[in-house]
């Protein structure tokens, strides 16, 4: 399958070429591989001589041939947001309104992705996909800043909200803790915050199927399944033949800058009813660790 559509009446509109923004971020990385694996004509730009604060680089990057914008770049660091929010701001609101807009100009669509951090946490049941925006830290407020100005500028959007990312590459949860588990004899690990975890691989593989399915709006993906940190940690552990034990503990026990939401399950109803069942995080994660031994 490809993401190859005619452009004639009555058949899908053509979603090549493709801009994407950040191939070598965590998510940029997987979809720069799922691309070029099914042939789909693509160009790319990377930070910093693409930098979505600039408005004459968007202008310029974004011509009006291109179809789709793909767009994984974003201010990722949860803590470090706390104390340079207006940075977090100037690239995942200002920035993204800026993409959006220029979109709006050329008719292309937009495929941006946000994240669980956009909702309290303090739910019991998964969130779904047209909840209030409540963010409870920085960086949850600017990612909901850019979706509401995503929004406003009535581009073509498909807005994709998802959670715990991993990969066989990049910083992540999986690989920190497949590390610390051939080190150490102990690792603490909390277990009062759930959620889902989504392998980046999976992540663009099923957006590109939403994208086949002409989806428009705002989408949940993420690996099904939930779990706490705890239990994804002791998955992770058994799984590498790591040495150490796991043990649980409280998020008080660990505090951090920024606060984190206890429960940010996202509802996954809306994407499950266009493209089936999401397939859970131990068989993603399983993948996922093949291919970092496989890149050892
Ligand atoms: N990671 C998660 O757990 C998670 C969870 C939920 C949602 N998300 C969302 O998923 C998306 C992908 O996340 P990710 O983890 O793949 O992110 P990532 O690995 O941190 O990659 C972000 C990319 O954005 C680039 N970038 C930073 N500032 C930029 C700017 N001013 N202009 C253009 N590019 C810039 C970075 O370049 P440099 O590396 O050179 O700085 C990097 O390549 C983001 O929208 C994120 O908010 C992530």
């Amino acid at each position: 399958m490809t993401l190859r559509g005619a452009n004639v009446a009555g058949s899908p509109p053509a979603i090549e070429p493709v801009l994407l923004i950040s191939p070598d971020g965590m998510l940029g990385r997987a979809w720069q591989t799922l691309l070029r694996d099914r042939g789909v004509v693509h160009e790319s730009v990377a930070f910093p001589s693409f930098d979505l604060r600039d408005p004459a680089c968007v202008q310029q990057a974004v011509e009006s041939r291109f179809r789709t914008v793909i767009n994984c770049a974003a201010y990722t660091d949860v803590d470090a947001a706390e104390t340079h929010e207006a940075e977090a701001m100037a690239i995942n609101a200002e920035g993204v309104g800026r993409l959006a807009e220029r979109c709006k100009q050329t008719g292309a669509l937009l495929l941006h992705y946000s994240t669980d951090y956009v909702f309290a946490g303090d739910a019991s049941v998964p969130y779904r996909c047209e909840e209030p925006r409540r963010p409870a830290n920085a960086y949850g407020r600017s990612k909901a800043r850019g979706e509401e100005l995503l929004l406003g500028s009535g581009c073509a959007h498909l807005l994709v909200r998802t959670s715990w990312l991993y990969a066989a590459w990049g910083k992540n949860f999986v690989d920190t803790i497949a590390r610390a588990c051939q080190e150490r004899p102990i690792l603490r690990v909390v277990n009062d915050q759930r959620g889902r975890p989504t392998s980046a691989v999976y992540l663009a593989e099923r957006s590109i199927a939403l994208m086949q399915q002409q989806a428009r709006g705002i989408y949940h993906l993420t690996d099904g399944a939930e779990c706490s940190w705890f239990e994804f940690a002791e998955e992770i552990v058994r799984a590498v033949h790591g040495r150490a034990r796991v043990e649980p503990c409280t998020s008080a026990e660990f505090p951090r800058p920024a606060r984190r939401p206890a429960y940010s399950v996202l509802d996954l109803s809306k994407s499950e009813a266009l493209i089936g069942a999401s397939r859970a995080w131990q068989d993603n994660l399983h993948d996922v660790l093949g291919a970092r031994s496989a890149h050892a």
